[in-house]
């Protein structure tokens, strides 16, 4: 069974908690009351405060997606893996690029022994990397939309649950994989927000019209002013 029953059902907005200790995080979500956000641990959080963050979150009733990005040898993410799954994140993601028989180990590590998982997620291309260091770098010489299908495929075909990609591939990605097949999606801003730094960006209702299960946003809602009426916004623009 995964751990998926109590996502929701549906789609939602996944908060990026990307603070430098867990005083800053929790700092962050008392503003938020009796609601408890979706969030995002990614490495700074998690390598600043350690595994205790995801539990301590998970005890106060959050939904975490634990972001650590594995990539190594079958044998050893599967072992990582059967770490992070006592933990009990409700997503967690590894590199596509270490292929089928890595993601099905790490699937293998995560399963509990009562059948119970986390979700499982892969990250297809970062959108950091783009054509050109895809192909002199890489060694990919092929378009990155290509690319990113079929590596959503190859996580399909390994058994996990969905991919992390850009808005604008969510549509693909299901016509591919399946509407079952979650697509988490960051790159989102509000239509009158500043970009930062990422490049390729859509406002939450348009992932919603493309197809995004969960939107993941960082700054748009942890540097707002307001991070609570952000988050209500945010919400209600992509629901
Ligand atoms: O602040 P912002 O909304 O840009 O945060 C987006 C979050 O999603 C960050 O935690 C970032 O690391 C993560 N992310 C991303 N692009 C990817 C994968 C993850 O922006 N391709």
């Amino acid at each position: 069974m995964i751990d998926n029953l109590h996502l929701g059902g549906g789609r939602d907005v996944i908060v990026a908690c990307d603070f430098a200790s867990a005083e800053e995080t929790l700092g962050f979500l008392a503003r938020f009351g009796d609601e408890r956000p979706f969030v995002k641990i990614g490495m700074e959080l998690y390598y600043a405060a350690g595994p205790d963050i995801v539990r301590q979150l998970k005890a106060r009733g959050h939904r975490v997606f634990l972001d650590l990005k594995l990539h190594d040898i079958p044998n050893t993410v599967k072992k990582a893996m059967r770490v992070l799954s006592g933990l009990g994140a409700d997503i967690v993601n590894l590199h596509a690029a270490g292929t089928r028989a890595m993601m099905e180990a790490a699937l293998e590590g995560l399963t509990r022994q009562d059948g119970s998982r986390p979700l499982l997620i892969a990250v297809t291309q970062l959108t950091s990397t783009d054509q050109e260091s895809l192909e002199k770098e890489l060694l990919i010489p092929r378009p990155m939309d290509e690319v990113v299908i079929a590596y959503a495929k190859n996580a399909a075909a390994a058994g996990l649950d969905g991919v992390v990609c850009s808005p604008l591939e969510a549509g693909k990605v299901h016509q591919a994989c399946g509407a079952g097949f979650l697509t988490v999606t960051p790159g989102v801003r509000f239509a009158d927000g500043e970009k930062g730094d990422q490049k390729r960006v859509t406002t939450p209702g348009k992932a919603r019209e493309l197809g995004s299960d969960f939107i993941v946003v960082g700054r748009p809602i942890t540097a707002a002013p307001d991070p609570v009426a952000a988050w209500h916004r945010c919400k209600g623009e992509f629901q």
